[in-house]
């Protein structure tokens, strides 16, 4: 994830803008800058690489500055380079900004902006938001950030600074998160508390539709109206662990709420909202090759298996290309049958784990190409693939997957639909369709995200049973074993996961009061099929709780709890019916007083077999 950094105060503005940005590695990065002020000029120094090369860079030829702004930059689209780091200048070069999130209107708005005559440098969404702010500029910056904001569509996080309108910082917020440090006779603006922490403990957390106004008598907070905002004055722990957790009390909790960014990040630059077309040249994979394959082969273990079993669902349906879905350690032991029509995807977050390794090695030579799924840059599974996905959820420290289980359901999406489009599989209107319906998803995992609450109330219910059952259907099978694997991999309380049309063949007589189940029921074409299992389940005295739409007048009357979800395209309802499943059971390991991060047995990567 990105991060920013800004500081307004009497010290030497570069050693605190790198300290910061040091403060931010963890967020995970592949480039970074910084911007300065110095004598009414703007000084910027960009790197691809890591914040040591800014260092280097910076002893070679300093800058110095009274304020400024800074950035590093997880590569969504647009390769890792200094042309594509932040800051990004106006075509003026007297208005920077640094931006983390995406801006879903930023090709009509860069389109509009060209005819008035801007000129652009990179193909990064974060460019058009300097324009635009140039375009609205009439001498106050905090004017023409508000008017601008009222033009972007989508999540930003912005710091923003002018020479022509000096000695003043202005931050927005919609999504991102952005946190003021309120120091002694200085000012900073973070992405999170981390690089606050050294100068002040008392900070006020920007909500979306809030902006900040810098400047060095200190620091004033507006609604996008213009309306004066009295903010909270946060007094925060100096735990560092904590301060990298937001807040949160897990890492696990935090990388649950991250999901919405973390979607809106895997697909950054990857979707083109005019032709509805899917871009993926950054895989490495040539088009002649993808049209050549005729079957399709995942492997993975884990939850990346089970986000590979749905990937199953998307690639049959979009790009009508046969699946088969193997666990690695099973696989490479196989006299399995491969051949030059099948295209390897091989799944794998930390890009580390042994078994999919090694699978990937046996069947390399005899496919037709191996494309890794991965989350980590350069990882082994990375370097020995003919081709790379990258998901982009930047480092997740918990040790049960969460947010790189809706990232590789994101990228398996967009294969999905760039496989079918290079095979002329699937006609325009329904890939349109369907990116315009992905694009809505990271809003709709939050509202899912904002009834945590309800479903924390929910689980201290079942904190003292000891068996749970998981039941979906189609694509939401897969999500009924992943919603099972997170319950027993972090509160060591036994889940099972099912298809629910298994249920007669043994599973029901399983079912007694002491058993709940969690149906997985979104209203889709299973979804009559699914309320007689549920109705099996109750009628022998089963207790059942349902995630489903929230508009679904009928299932309340068949289960016990409804924990609802947005209704959603029928594709797409896991990215939305495995939140609530990921809270149940952080909840209850949570209130079990389990290590939810680090859950005994388990590593974050099984690099052994
Ligand atoms: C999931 O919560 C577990 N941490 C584990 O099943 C994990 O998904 C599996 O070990 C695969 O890891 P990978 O994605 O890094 O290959």
């Amino acid at each position: 994830m990105c991060g920013i950094i800004g500081y307004m105060g009497p010290k030497s503005v570069v050693p605190i803008l790198i300290e910061g940005l040091k403060k931010l590695e963890y967020r995970g990065y592949d480039s970074a800058g910084i911007a300065v002020v110095d004598k009414g000029h703007i000084q910027t120094r960009r790197v691809k690489g890591k914040i040591h090369s800014l260092e280097e860079s910076l002893q070679k030829s300093p800058l110095n500055g009274s304020y400024g702004i800074g950035h590093t930059r997880w590569a969504t689209h647009g390769r890792p380079s200094e042309e594509n780091a932040h800051p990004h200048r106006d075509c003026t070069g007297q208005l920077v900004v640094v931006h983390n999130g995406i801006i879903e209107n930023y090709l009509a708005l860069k389109q509009a902006l060209k005819k008035e005559g801007h000129t652009f440098r990179t193909e990064t969404d974060t460019e058009v938001i300097a324009h635009l702010i140039e375009k609205k500029f009439r001498g106050s910056l905090e004017e023409a950030v508000r008017a601008a904001a009222a033009e972007l569509e989508g999540a930003f996080a912005v710091a923003v600074l002018s020479v022509e309108d000096p000695d003043t910082i202005v931050a927005a917020k919609v999504g991102p998160p952005l946190v003021v440090g309120l120091g002694d006779n200085e000012t900073l603006v973070s992405s999170d508390v981390n690089p606050i922490l050294a100068y002040t403990q008392n900070a006020a957390f920007l909500e979306d539709g809030e902006m900040a106004v810098i400047k060095p008598e200190g620091v004033k907070f507006f609604d996008f109206s213009g309306k004066p905002v009295t903010k909270k004055i946060e007094h925060l722990t100096w735990n560092p662990l904590l301060i990298e957790k937001r807040g949160f009390k897990h890492f696990m909790l935090k990388e649950i709420f991250e999901q919405p960014e973390v979607v809106r990040d895997t697909l950054l630059g990857r979707i083109s909202l005019d032709s509805g077309k899917v871009r993926l040249d950054e895989i490495g994979l040539s088009a002649p090759l993808l049209k050549h394959v005729r079957k399709a082969l995942v492997i993975a273990c884990g939850t990346s298996y089970h986000a590979g079993l749905v990937g199953k669902y998307f690639l049959e349906s979009l790009a009508h290309v046969p699946v088969e879905v193997e666990y690695a350690s099973e696989f490479r032991y196989r006299d399995f049958v491969i051949d030059k029509d099948t295209l390897v995807i091989v799944i794998s977050q930390s890009g580390e784990t042994a078994d999919t390794l090694a699978a990937l090695r046996a069947c390399k030579e005899r496919c037709a190409a191996v494309l890794a799924i991965t989350n980590a840059v350069s990882s082994s599974i990375a370097r020995e693939s003919h081709g790379v996905l990258y998901t982009h959820a930047g480092p997740e420290i918990g040790v049960a997957a969460t947010k790189t289980f809706t990232a590789q359901l994101t990228a398996l999406l967009l294969l999905a639909l760039n496989l079918g489009q290079i095979k002329g599989n699937i006609d325009q209107e329904t890939s349109y369709a369907l990116i315009e319906e992905m694009q809505r998803i990271p809003h709709k995992m939050e509202k899912v995200l904002a009834r945590a609450k309800a479903i924390e109330d929910l689980a201290s219910r079942f904190v003292s049973f000891s068996h749970f059952l998981y039941m979906g259907r189609w694509v939401n099978f897969p999500v009924a074993l992943e919603g099972a694997l997170k319950l027993k991999e972090i509160s060591y309380v036994h889940a099972e996961g099912y298809p629910a049309g298994e249920m007669k063949h043994g599973p029901i007589a399983l079912i007694d009061e002491k058993m709940p189940t969690l149906a997985i029921v979104p209203k889709d074409k299973v979804y009559d099929k699914l309320l007689s299992n549920i109705s099996e389940i109750k009628a022998r005295a089963g207790y059942v709780l349902a995630v489903a739409f929230e508009d679904d007048a009928q299932i309340p009357q068949h289960v016990d709890v409804v924990i609802p979800i947005p209704s959603a395209h029928p594709l797409l309802t896991p990215f939305l019916t495995v939140v609530p499943l990921q809270l149940f059971a952080y909840f209850i390991a949570a209130k079990r007083g389990a290590d939810v991060d680090q859950p005994r047995n388990l590593a974050k990567s099984v690099t052994v077999e």
